[in-house]
């Protein structure tokens, strides 16, 4: 039997309608373009509205990377959602999903917790269901409306985040030169006051809102996220000139450039979508990823980097050849 490998073969993503500026912002609450964009490089974000909830974004997102591939929803055996603005506390956006699209021989449907790492922790898990041929082809999922737990008497968070979602499909594929190559997860849940949400069901029956200390989170943001890209690297024999695109979570402009400088690694060859975007969380490098592909940034055989950092703390790095 040939080692099977997990490829990225297709990808899209939904952004809400209504898109809404710094200057919108500044007549909302005390703030102002020029402190947003010069400490984050933030412009805009899209905030959905009723009609566009999580399992609407997740599901437009995972029905234009299927229409990509030319898939149909009955070529799917796994759909795996990564977000922390489920529509309700059970059953998961996955379920909600596989109803939504008639995802009918998907056998296997879950949401993965894991704030602004939940996508590559998807990744990662999705990879060993394949390469354990459990499975064939999945959607893998990052969805927020980060909107719906902002606070807005906090200017030092409600700033920096959007809605969206971006899908990809995954398929088991023989060919060594694509696909997966390493990924790698991890935790430090002793860190977790420094980035929570305020409510949960079990402790407030509320959601709550996010709460940050922005400058301690920048700080272990840049660490790990430079952190876990270079053993990555190093156990596969790869050097850091080796990877054609770095994609990395898109929290904070100011944190993409302080990552890509201490990996001596070009901003060019950086994938950037925060300026429109904002921080969509585990959206993020999803959206990030639909929006480069759209643009036939990738070739064929590319190597990419993907680096992300989120509440818990929790981070992951991924390395694939697309
Ligand atoms: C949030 C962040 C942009 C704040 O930047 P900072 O340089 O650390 O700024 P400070 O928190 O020291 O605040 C400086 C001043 O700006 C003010 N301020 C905060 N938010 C503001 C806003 N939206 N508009 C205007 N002023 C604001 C503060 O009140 C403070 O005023 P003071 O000095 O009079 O008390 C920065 O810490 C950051 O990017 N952190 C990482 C956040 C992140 O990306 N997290 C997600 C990771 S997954």
């Amino acid at each position: 039997m040939p080692q099977l490998n997990s490829a990225i073969i297709s990808t899209g993503s939904y952004l809400p309608k209504q898109y809404v500026t710094n200057d919108d912002l500044a007549q909302k609450i005390e703030t102002s373009d020029e402190w947003i964009r010069t400490r984050t490089g933030i412009e805009g974000r899209h905030y959905g509205d009723e009609t566009e909830t999580t399992t609407f974004m997740a599901t437009k997102a995972a029905e234009r990377a299927l229409e990509q591939a030319n898939l149909t929803a009955e070529d799917i055996d796994m759909i795996v959602v990564a977000t922390v603005t489920p529509d309700y506390t059970f059953p998961s956006v996955a379920c909600l999903m596989q109803k939504q699209m008639g995802l009918t021989n998907a056998s296997v449907a879950f949401d993965v917790q894991a704030a602004c790492s939940g996508f590559v922790y998807g990744l990662n898990l999705i990879d060993a269901q394949i390469k354990t041929g459990q499975i064939k082809r999945a959607i893998l999922v990052g969805v927020e409306k980060f909107s719906s737990i902002l606070n807005w008497e906090d200017r030092s968070t409600c700033v920096l985040f959007g809605d969206g979602a971006g899908a990809v499909v995954i398929e088991a594929t023989d060919n060594p030169n694509r696909g997966v190559i390493a990924s790698k997860l991890h935790a430090n849940g002793n860190l977790a006051d420094l980035l929570h949400g305020t409510g949960g069901i079990a402790a407030t029956q509320t959601a709550g809102h996010v709460s940050m200390q922005g400058r301690e989170v920048f700080r272990h943001a840049v660490r790990e996220m430079v952190g876990v890209v270079s053993p990555l690297l190093e156990k596969n024999n790869l050097k850091t000139d080796d990877i054609d695109w770095l994609i990395p979570h898109q929290a904070n402009m100011r944190i993409i450039e302080a990552v890509t400088k201490q990996l001596d690694f070009p901003m060019e060859k950086t994938i950037q979508t925060v300026a429109t975007h904002a921080n969509t969380s585990a959206a993020s490098i999803p959206l990030a990823l639909d929006d480069a592909n759209r643009k036939g940034t990738f070739k064929q055989g590319d190597l990419l980097a993907l680096s992300a950092f989120g509440a818990g703390f929790t981070w992951a790095g991924a390395l694939l050849r697309w």
